[in-house]
């Protein structure tokens, strides 16, 4: 080993004294002499056999933004700091106590992306997006980051997906991303729930809190200790106690829809009434306040209906959003209105599982055309340009070149469910020709090699029918 490279192994084992060696999920193993290295605390990774899950979310996603005409917008992972400090806002549990924040090499304080509303916004700025025609309706699915503290339904690494809608102030907008909201986990099966209330604006919010903080100084003594200092740095926050001495106090606080003035008040009757004529169902919940700054007046917060929500941890919302209408003029911008939600897919991906679980539903599985089976070196050979041709033609080709047996190779073909099996060996290498088995029937034909695609087609044509 080089003198150099000596040095650099030292650097990484040894941590310097008094910094802390970045903490990990499990020890490092050690293989032999060789580390090995686990994840860090918070991390995951989504592996393979999570890919059937992962792929239905992301395409029910894909569809739904096609339908109702949201356009993709990628933004990077990395913004300044500021962006996020600003729109979320100082004293959130977010920019105080979960964002990755650094100085990268230039001094720039910059941020890993806690979520993607507040670089939606500096990007509808900063290209004048105002200047096209309204709204614009924008989506995404990424990676998020936040320093929280591990559990269940928490992570420090996070994917979402995300519907935003700027330059329009029309409570249609609200009920159209509710609905949205919604038929995303009906496609996917997965019954939920809809939270939805007002905050209000500004003005309206301030003069609740000076009410809720009076009234829950009035009963400070049956208040639990988090509560005590909500009372003075966040007092919105009180909504959301869990502790069980607190309920009785949250249940009779001012409720924040009497302190709306009539603008506000009809705003979120119009949303709601567009959200029973669609027929969404929804339950209001005065005390859903949201853990973000940038809100105005509707917000929501998406919740599975399963037997057992403690399975999920404390954190159950799977997704949440809402009006946020003077953020784009608070970053800089023309007063634009706007709203959004996004939906955190860990959580609904692990909701859906506990579903399918709980119901005995199978998951998805993909499906193939035909699986082919091989036997010798020379069948193999012939058999990947096989199933490169036939993929070509549009067909879904399975196959294994590991298994050399034709019996496992056709166990294989079976537990895919696939209706048909290609069999290719010495002599049908030698003759041009390939055996197509009915794996249902059992009964197999002896195939020209050149014509195998149009009879495969035309023997899968009698499912279609059934797709
Ligand atoms: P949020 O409520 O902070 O809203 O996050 C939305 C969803 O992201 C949560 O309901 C949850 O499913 C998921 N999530 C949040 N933190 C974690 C975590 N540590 N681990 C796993 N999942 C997590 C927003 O981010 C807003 N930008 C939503 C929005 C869009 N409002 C308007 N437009």
């Amino acid at each position: 080993m080089s003198k150099q490279k000596i040095k650099e192994k030292k650097k990484i084992v040894k941590a310097k004294p008094g910094k802390e060696k970045p903490r990990t999920d499990a020890a490092a193993a050690n293989t032999g002499n060789k580390k090995t290295y686990a994840l860090l605390r918070g991390m995951h990774d989504v592996l393979p056999r999570e890919e059937k899950y992962w792929k239905n979310f992301y395409h029910t996603a894909e569809h739904l933004a096609e339908h109702f005409q949201f356009s993709r917008i990628e933004t990077p992972l990395l913004e300044e700091a500021n962006l996020f400090i600003r729109s979320i806002g100082k004293g959130t549990d977010v920019v105080d106590k979960e964002m990755y924040v650094f100085e990268d090499r230039d001094g720039n304080k910059v941020a890993l992306r806690p979520e993607v509303t507040a670089s939606a916004v500096r990007a509808y700025i900063m290209h004048g997006m105002w200047n096209m025609t309204q709204p614009v309706k924008m989506w995404y699915w990424g990676q998020m980051f936040r320093y929280d503290r591990p559990q269940a339904g928490r992570y420090r690494q996070f994917f979402q997906v995300g519907f935003e809608t700027l330059g329009d102030a029309d409570p249609v907008v609200d009920a159209e991303l509710i609905l949205l909201a919604h038929n995303f986990y009906k496609d996917l099966g997965l019954p939920v729930e809809i939270h939805v209330n007002s905050i209000g604006l500004p003005e309206e919010r301030q003069k609740y809190k000076t009410a809720l903080v009076e009234y829950y100084r009035s009963k400070r003594s049956y208040l639990c200790d988090d509560c005590k200092q909500r009372l003075n740095k966040n007092p919105l926050r009180l909504l959301d106690c869990k502790q069980e001495r607190c309920q009785p106090v949250k249940e009779d606080a001012p409720q924040i829809i009497d302190w709306l003035e009539e603008e506000s008040k009809n705003h979120f009757m119009k949303v709601l009434e567009y959200l029973d004529e669609l027929a969404v169902p929804y339950v209001l919940r005065s005390t859903l306040v949201r853990g973000l700054d940038y809100y105005t007046r509707t917000v929501f917060e998406v919740y599975p209906v399963v037997s057992d929500v403690n399975a999920l941890g404390a954190q159950s919302a799977l997704g949440g959003g809402g009006r946020y209408d003077l953020l784009v003029q608070e970053m800089g911008g023309r007063p634009s209105p706007a709203a959004g939600f996004s939906l955190g897919i860990e959580r609904s991906v692990s909701a859906l599982k506990q579903y399918m679980d709980a119901n005995q539903i199978k998951p998805p599985v993909q499906k193939f055309d035909a699986y082919l089976a091989q036997l010798g070196d020379q069948a193999r050979r012939r058999a990947l340009k096989a199933i490169n041709d036939l993929r070509n033609s549009g067909l879904k080709i399975d196959y294994n070149f590991s298994k050399n047996s034709l019996k496992s190779q056709l166990e294989a073909a079976n537990s895919l469910q696939v209706p048909y099996a290609l069999i290719l060996g010495q002599k049908e290498v030698q003759d041009g020709t390939v055996i197509i088995r009915d794996m249902e029937s059992g009964v197999q034909e002896i195939v020209d090699q050149k014509k195998v695609e149009n009879v495969l087609k035309k023997k899968l044509s009698r499912f279609d029918d059934d797709k």
